[in-house]
């Protein structure tokens, strides 16, 4: 099923003329003239469609959430600030087809009864800002946007923001504070931003993905979406696919397939590259914890693993990981597992906004003793205290990107603690241009 990547690869999908020649803005017409914007949340509600940055939460409870005080703005930001190592599926739609996001755009801030509404895209993104304004400047021209849309009586002001480069200001609330031109420092939640969000009135933030399912919601049914995938993982999933696998790539695939057919079928990754086999796994952005090949595959009870967000965590973080952003990322046996995880904890030593103690001392410290470990400085107790502080990060801090930094470390000792023993008995050898721990 192509919900949102079926006319991708036509020629000029990116200008009005060729979007609408393929059934553009029809959602658009139809949410405006013939529904209410209670009837959209409905829709959207049905389809149970849930957000795709990452958390997964349901995209239709979120909106139900909006608070509506009288004569308070409300307002709706698109997360495009997608920096989740191993994830790069928005920046691909977003170059692709940038009428998609707008026209989920409009029909979501109708919904939301949102007049002005923002595109926070990834300040290192500049020529997708750039598409972005231009599909702005053509949907404001055929008169998507703008005052009184098709003469619904709706405004839309459609504002596109960049951000300053920090993979913080992705986490919603320092993002809302980015936009109102702050340090991107997370807030405290509760208030949750449907209460408390952009200047303080109620806001919802969803991601690219999540906006840009709408127009399909729309055109063809919530109950039509949530006949796709499987449980409480309707619809469809983009994956930007990396690694040692033999096609990297976006894929569009519905939720529900075995992992091993998105692996090993030509359609998705074509399998690990030849000569070699799957070692590890991170399947849904650098933050999520990584597992070895085999229980990605399977799980624990030796049941063939579902792309989906019930079975990808199945037996929680002792032998599962998790969708997430649906970062995948392909590790075969020439990957050496710490030097991989130092290089994930040095990212979030750096992108550390300092604002409480566990992450901005963990992050540090963690990086710190990785280093050792990968550079033959390290001993045994190392290990442990690299338990011991990733157990001190987690779940102590105001914002996710404490325990994002913490899983990666605490399930790459859980499931992979010879290796990091090895580095620390054979230094000498560890350390050597390429040199890999092989299990015997
Ligand atoms: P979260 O679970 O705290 O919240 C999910 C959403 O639901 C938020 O928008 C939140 O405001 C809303 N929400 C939750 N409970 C609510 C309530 N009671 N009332 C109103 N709204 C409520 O997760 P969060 O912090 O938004 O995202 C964390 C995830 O982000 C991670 O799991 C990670 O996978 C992902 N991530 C993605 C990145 C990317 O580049 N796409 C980068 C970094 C992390
Ligand atoms: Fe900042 Fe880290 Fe605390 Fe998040 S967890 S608020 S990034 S210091």
């Amino acid at each position: 099923m192509k919900i949102l990547t079926e006319h991708i690869n036509t020629p000029g999908i990116e200008t009005l003329e060729v979007y609408r020649k393929k059934g553009g803005y029809t959602a658009v017409e139809k949410a405006l003239k013939k529904m209410t914007p209670d009837e959209v949340v409905e829709e959207v509600k049905k389809s149970g469609v849930r957000g795709r940055g990452g958390a997964g939460f349901p995209m239709g409870m979120k909106w139900s959430f909006l608070a509506k005080p009288e004569g308070v703005p409300r307002y709706l930001v698109c997360n495009a600030d997608e920096s989740e190592p191993g994830t790069f599926k928005d920046h691909y739609l977003m170059k692709n087809i940038p009428h998609l996001l707008i026209e989920g755009m409009i029909i979501s801030s109708f919904a939301l009864g949102a007049n002005k509404s923002f595109i926070y895209v990834r300040g290192e993104l500049m020529y997708v800002i750039r598409i972005l304004e231009k599909a702005i400047e053509e949907a404001k021209a055929a008169g998507f946007l703008g005052k009184n849309i098709l003469g619904s009586g709706f405004d839309l002001d459609l504002v596109v923001h960049p951000g300053g480069g920090a993979y913080i200001c992705g986490e919603e609330t320092a993002l809302l504070e980015s936009l109102e031109g702050k340090r991107g420092n997370p807030r405290n939640k509760p208030p949750f931003p449907a209460v408390k969000g952009l200047y303080q009135c109620p806001t919802v933030v969803n991601n690219v993905e999540s906006i840009a399912t709408t127009s399909w919601i729309i055109n063809n049914g919530g109950d039509a979406y949530a006949a796709v995938g499987v449980g409480r993982s309707t619809g469809t999933k983009l994956i930007s696919a990396s690694g040692h696998i033999n096609n990297p790539g976006v894929y569009e695939i519905n939720l529900g397939i075995t992992c091993d057919e998105f692996l090993n079928s030509d359609e998705f990754c074509g399998g690990v590259r030849k000569g070699h086999y799957l070692k590890a796994v991170v399947a849904g952005g650098s933050s999520v914890p990584i597992v070895p090949g085999s229980l990605f595959l399977k799980t624990a009870n030796g049941e063939d693993r579902l792309m989906s967000y019930e079975s990808l965590s199945d037996g929680g973080f002792a032998t599962g990981t998790m969708l997430g952003s649906g970062g995948f990322i392909a590790f075969d046996e020439t990957a050496c597992i710490v030097r991989n995880t130092w290089n994930f904890a040095r990212f979030y030593e750096h992108e550390s906004c300092g604002q409480c103690s566990p992450c901005r001392e963990g992050t540090g410290w963690m990086q710190k003793v990785l280093n050792r470990i990968e550079h033959g400085k390290g001993s045994m107790h190392d290990i442990d205290l690299l338990v011991d502080i990733s157990k001190k990060i987690e779940g102590n801090t105001i914002c996710p990107l404490g325990d994002a930094a913490a899983w990666p470390v605490a399930s790459a000792i859980r499931h992979f603690r010879d290796e990091f023993e090895w580095h620390v008995k054979n230094p000498i050898a560890a350390t050597q241009p390429g040199a890999v721990y092989m299990k015997e």
